[in-house]
């Protein structure tokens, strides 16, 4: 037994056995730190001059190449005579996986790349408030208003490298509630006020976003279309009602030009009636507007 392992410990030495290595931090970096990633051979035998970088989006299973010219996206690529190196600035969409490749001629598999490495990037990003019942495309404004007796249910999500840990707060209060979803039942005066949510990255303490809401509670009597609910479907109905509009001006207006057109062509093209027409030609077009839209 203790053989084989012994064997089996040297195989994989022998495999990993590579020249080619890549180097970079060892812990995870933060959105925005400057990162340094380098490449080397351990064995002097071969030259660094020809070795490249390149990444990957993925596990590594399509590899690109990273140009040492571009300028672009804050991305640097140096030589000395026995690494080179890449500096960049660490952002969520570059985290990727990263490798040395040799592109000399004379140097074969293993010592032409080096193993993939990993780049791990801590961020937090857009953090959002959405109310239950309420348009998901909008994004909540700033202040709501809800009638006294409604149940308001608020949900802050992060996009962030790791599952935040959410807490909700209200302004002037020792209130806190360790949860991403706040649920205040039949509302009344006493519950307005200024309600913010932070998200806290749980691996780094810089990173953590907020984001409040002042609810208004309105008068026992206030008309529904004051509440903020209600405002969006006053508008949304007054947008379709305006779309409808607009497409019965415009189906009336085409069916008269059809019509008017028929009949300027109709008595001198003798040959019309003998095409056969098609139930979606243009030509089937007048008849069946007329039944609906008598033009007298
Ligand atoms: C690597 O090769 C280049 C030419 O391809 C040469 O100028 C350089 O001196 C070599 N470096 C080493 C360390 O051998
Ligand atoms: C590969 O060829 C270059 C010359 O083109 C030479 O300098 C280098 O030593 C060779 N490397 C190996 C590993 O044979
Ligand atoms: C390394 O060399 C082998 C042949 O020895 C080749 O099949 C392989 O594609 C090369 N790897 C890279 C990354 O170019």
């Amino acid at each position: 037994m203790k053989i084989l392992i012994v064997i089996a410990l040297a195989v994989l030495i022998q495999e990993n056995h590579a020249t080619l290595v890549i180097k970079g931090p060892t812990k995870s970096v933060v959105a925005g730190e400057s990162v340094e990633i380098e490449c080397l051979y351990t064995d002097s035998e071969f030259n660094i001059s020809q070795v490249r970088f390149e990444f990957s989006y993925d596990e590594g299973s399509i590899w690109f190449e990273v140009y040492e010219r571009s300028t672009f996206c804050a991305l640097v690529v140096y030589r000395t005579s026995e690494r080179l190196v890449l500096r960049l600035r660490a952002y969520s969409y570059r985290m990727s996986m990263y490798r040395c490749v040799s592109e000399a001629e004379n140097v074969t598999a293993p010592n032409n790349a080096s193993e993939p490495w990993a780049l791990k990037v801590e961020f937090m990003s857009d953090l959002t408030l959405s109310k239950e019942g309420y348009t998901k495309y909008l994004g909540i404004p700033k202040e709501l208003s809800v009638r006294p007796g409604d149940d308001v249910v608020l949900t802050c999500s992060a996009r962030s490298s790791e599952e935040p840990s959410y807490f909700w707060n209200k302004e002037g209060s020792d209130w806190n509630l360790p949860s991403a979803t706040m649920m205040l039942r039949k509302v009344s005066k006493a519950d307005e006020g200024q309600y913010s949510c932070t998200a806290q990255h749980p691996l780094v303490e810089s990173l953590s976003k907020k984001s409040s809401v002042k609810i208004i509670v309105l008068e026992e009597d206030a008309p529904w279309y004051q509440s903020t609910d209600g405002r969006l479907i006053l508008m949304t109905s007054a947008s379709v009602a305006a779309l409808l509009v607009l497409l019965l001006s415009m189906t009336v207006f085409l069916c008269r030009r059809a019509k008017r057109a028929r009949t300027i062509k109709g008595p001198i093209d003798d040959h019309s009636q003998k095409k056969p027409i098609y139930k979606s030609s243009s030509e089937s077009l007048p008849s069946s507007c007329e039944d609906k839209h008598p033009l007298v």
